[in-house]
């Protein structure tokens, strides 16, 4: 017989990522949940999967068909969209299977050639894809800079740029626990007639009134576009996209992600829309994930660990690659689900381990892991 070898260059790939102490694997979910981005608990929430029951029983389907464009149109999509955008105070919302689908399509579709894209250099790889399949003029700002988004632009007009700016940006970022200067970033595109896009992916059902996010204060411009993912604390998946009705019609005209991809499940979008109805209604699910926030940032300055970021991200900067998987899985060894983050998701010598603060772990829990962080971190140096 005869072989090939068409999977050697990749082993050798492989290979070196395991010297660097970059080779990823997939690990199931081991001790207490301080690694989800299931802020609220609703992944397993009675409610939401009994709204998803009764849908079932009244026959919504759990494949679409389709593309939305075809026969995969559901009224439980549309049902969704229509409340996201009253929720989120957006003249319309577009349903996608994931955020960063939305992302991709978002970027992708809407700057046009003669704009000018200024991101955040910390921006989620979702948007990055996105921002580079755009044919957009593109540039890359200090992270939460906005005098240099400012200065972006102005040097852009100057030098001609006839099109509309574009700002992208999350209002939480997702690997640091830092926050956008949204008020900041607003003014630097009204001033330039420009269009903000917030990435809300870590403060939906989190932050702002009824959950509705840290950019919540601008909703309704034109020029605010928001994207709010579903699988976070919405604990289900999707990502919806909050625009004025233009922007929302051309992506469903123009967006490749969204024209050409069989619709989400319409009962995943019952049971996000029953998520977003629990977060509107029950505010102290958000004041409760502050509070055990506050606990176990308080637990961890006790014990001397210096952590970066004011929100339930908690990052531990721990810079080399190597230590920061094994104190992950000493970590998992005594019961605690805490994983470490590596470039290239992060910048190079950052490695770090991101614990993410949710419902589904007690005080009692945070008090245990705290301990626990402390005593691998010294011995592990
Ligand atoms: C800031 C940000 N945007 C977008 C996404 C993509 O969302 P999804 O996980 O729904 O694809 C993520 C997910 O990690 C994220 O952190």
């Amino acid at each position: 017989m005869l072989t090939l070898d068409v999977t050697g260059a990749h082993a050798r790939l492989l290979a070196g990522l395991e010297r660097k102490g970059r080779a990823r694997r997939l690990i199931a979910a081991r001790g207490v949940d301080f690694a989800s981005n299931d802020y609220l608990a609703l992944a397993q929430a009675p409610r939401i999967a009994q709204a998803i029951s009764a849908a079932l029983a009244r026959g919504v389907p759990m494949g679409a068909g389709g593309s939305r464009l075809l026969r995969g149109h559901h009224p439980e999509h549309a049902a969704l969209e229509m409340e996201a955008a009253r929720h989120f105070g957006a003249q319309k919302a577009l349903y996608f299977a994931n955020g960063f689908a939305a992302n991709l399509a978002l970027f992708s579709t809407l700057p046009r050639r003669e704009d000018l894209i200024v991101y955040d250099e910390l921006i989620h790889a979702s948007a990055i894809d996105g921002i580079s399949a755009s044919k957009a003029k593109v540039v890359a700002a200090p992270h939460n800079d906005a005098q240099a988004v400012d200065d972006a632009i102005r040097a852009w007009r100057e030098q001609g740029g006839l099109g509309h700016a574009w700002i992208a940006v999350e209002t939480l970022y997702s690997m640091d626990g830092d926050r956008a200067p949204v008020h900041d970033l607003m003014q630097v595109a009204n001033r330039h007639e420009a269009i903000l896009v917030v990435d809300e992916a870590h403060a939906t059902g989190v932050f702002g009134p009824q959950g509705r996010g840290l950019a919540s204060a601008y909703e309704g411009r034109d020029n605010l576009i928001s994207l709010h993912t579903c699988g976070k604390a919405l604990g289900a998946s999707g990502g919806l996209i909050c625009a004025a009705a233009t922007f929302i019609d051309y992506l469903i005209n123009r967006a490749r992600p969204f024209v050409y991809s069989t619709a989400p499940s319409p009962l995943m979008a019952v049971g996000v829309r029953e998520a977003l109805r629990m977060v509107a209604d029950t505010p102290t699910l958000a004041q409760d994930l502050q509070e055990r926030v506050a606990f176990a940032r308080a637990r961890l300055g006790d014990l001397n660990i210096e952590t970066m970021g004011n929100a339930h991200i908690i990052p531990i900067l721990i810079r080399d690659n190597a230590r920061a998987v094994r104190v992950s899985a000493a970590l998992a060894d005594e019961g605690f689900d805490i994983r470490a983050i590596r470039p290239p998701t992060v910048p190079e010598g950052t490695a770090r381990l991101r614990i993410s603060i949710t419902l589904n772990a007690s005080e009692d829990d945070m008090t245990r892991m705290s301990a626990a962080l402390a005593h691998t971190l010294a011995k592990s140096v």
